[in-house]
């Protein structure tokens, strides 16, 4: 094994992995230091990846439960073999996982394995083992947080992780914190059999997202069973062999309640993953919350070591965080590249979907950028009609005089694909013109953005 690389990517998740692949493609020699036993990080290990498996599982679930027969199939005698639900998504995990490997092994990236510390600039330690890298790379991503006072011990009081394993459903949940891991695996248990409860510290859910779009998702979220407490805060959780005990306040202060649950999922968010990166004996700095800091280039104050992804400051999201590890890698070998932020997509994936791009209505609203919105139903799409699926709209906000497209959001089904064409057309500097001057296929859920952009001028024909 060779001690000397061009590059040393610290971290095989979708920023690290990604990046090491470009590096590798780019004729750059190029090691990744992972720790786990496979590769890819939170996203395909613990993340995304598993979260989407249980998702799609338990959407079927619930669907052959409610829906099919609503759509003339009888199904008697659905039942769950959650066992069986956990090796299917398992299986996902192993597969997405070794396909890394595969791709590693193709590109000639060379895994080293275990821990990775920056030694110094332009040298990297893993296992007790010095390399030495020209570019050293920090692509650690993110860990959980919990609150003051609440240990998570995974079993009754877990984080996403532990969510992701209980092998049974409990009667009762209690979410702390209805952003974007507390309303997917909030949804996944709630289809499965739970009572759901979401806390949250806010008067809404899904801070940062689209206000109407945030009280349409919990509108719909709120029909199919799960319980909102907004505005309150969880002062302690604390658990027996009978279940866990919250105490709930309101943020704003006043009579509290007590509250109970089998299991208690804290997702009120992460951090920046540094433990034993030896950043501080390098010399490295980090910001006011802990992630490295870096300059535009992704460079830390220390020459020829960067970091991407979770580790810096912008949403915490494994396309963010790919985008950056393409772009570090190509201007390591020499060319350009730039990242639009204001351009990265959001997709929660509930059912319906919601997904965002570009600035919500209260941004334009604060930067005082005068806009017009278009709103269209997809009640009245005839595709959607079709299949049984009409909860939701899709919002255009264009730009008053320009017509250029400033953000779109979506609640509805497929939302997070549907978020692609509005991306491509911002990417481009689009305008809603553009949009419904564009011939979509009928019948489509495409045509609710179309009808949405013609509403932007008033003169939407369905509605
Ligand atoms: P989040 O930031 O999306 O939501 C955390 C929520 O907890 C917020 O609504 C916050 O107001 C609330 N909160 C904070 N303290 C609280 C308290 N004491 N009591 C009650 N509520 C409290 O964080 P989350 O859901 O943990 O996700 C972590 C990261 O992972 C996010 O950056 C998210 O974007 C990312 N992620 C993305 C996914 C996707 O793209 N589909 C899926 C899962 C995670």
């Amino acid at each position: 094994m060779s001690d000397s690389f061009d590059v040393i990517v610290i971290g095989a998740g979708p920023g690290g992995y990604v990046c090491a692949i470009r590096c590798a493609q780019l004729g750059l020699k190029t090691a990744c230091v992972e720790k786990r036993d496979t590769l890819g990080g939170t996203c395909l290990n613990v993340g995304c990846i598993p979260s989407k498996a249980l998702l799609s599982a338990s959407e079927k679930y619930e669907a052959a439960n409610h829906h099919f027969s609503g759509m003339g199939i009888d199904t008697k005698g659905v039942s769950l073999n959650l066992a069986n639900m956990m090796k299917f998504k398992d299986n996902v995990v192993g597969a997405n996982t070794k396909g890394i490997e595969f791709l590693f092994k193709k590109n000639k990236v060379e895994w080293l394995k275990g821990g990775g510390k920056v030694s110094k600039a332009g040298e990297v330690e893993v296992a007790g083992k010095k390399y030495a890298a020209k570019h050293i790379i920090i692509a650690t991503g993110s860990d959980v947080v919990s609150l003051p006072g609440i240990t998570i011990d995974e079993k009754q009081i877990v984080s996403s992780t532990g969510a992701l394993v209980l092998n049974k459903v409990p009667k009762t949940m209690v979410v702390i914190g209805g952003g974007v891991i507390g309303l997917e695996l909030g949804s996944v248990w709630q289809r499965l059999g739970s009572k759901v409860t979401v806390v949250e510290y806010l008067d809404r859910i899904l801070p940062g997202m689209d206000g109407e779009v945030a009280k349409e998702a919990q509108k719909i979220l709120a029909k199919q069973g799960l319980e909102f407490k907004l505005g309150m805060k969880v002062t302690s959780a604390v658990s027996d062999s009978k279940g866990v005990t919250l105490r709930v306040e309101p943020a704003s202060g006043g009579k509290g309640e007590t509250l109970s649950a089998d299991v208690v999922l804290v997702a009120v968010g992460r951090k920046a993953h540094t433990d034993g990166l030896g950043l501080k004996e390098a010399g490295i700095t980090t910001d006011e919350r802990g992630r490295v800091a870096v300059d535009h280039h992704f460079q830390t104050n220390v020459k020829g070591v960067y970091a991407i992804g979770d580790v810096i400051a912008g949403p915490m999201l494994a396309h963010k965080a790919e985008e950056e590890g393409i772009i570090l890698a190509e201007m390591l070998a020499g060319q350009s590249g730039h990242i639009d932020y204001n351009l990265v997509p959001g997709v929660v994936y509930t059912h319906p979907e919601i997904a965002a791009i570009g600035k919500t209505e209260e941004q334009l609203k604060q930067e005082g950028v005068e806009y017009k919105a278009g709103k269209f139903p997809f009640s009245a799409n005839g595709r959607a009609r079709a299949m049984g699926a009409t909860d939701g709209f899709v919002k255009i906000l264009a730009h008053a005089k320009t017509d250029r497209v400033l953000g779109v959001h979506i609640v509805g089904p497929e939302a997070g694909t549907l978020i692609a064409e509005a991306a491509i057309v911002m990417e481009f500097g689009g305008s809603s013109e553009d949009i419904f001057r564009t011939c979509h296929a009928h019948p489509t859920l495409e045509e609710v953005t179309k009808e949405a952009a013609l509403a932007v001028h008033g003169r939407a024909i369905h509605s």
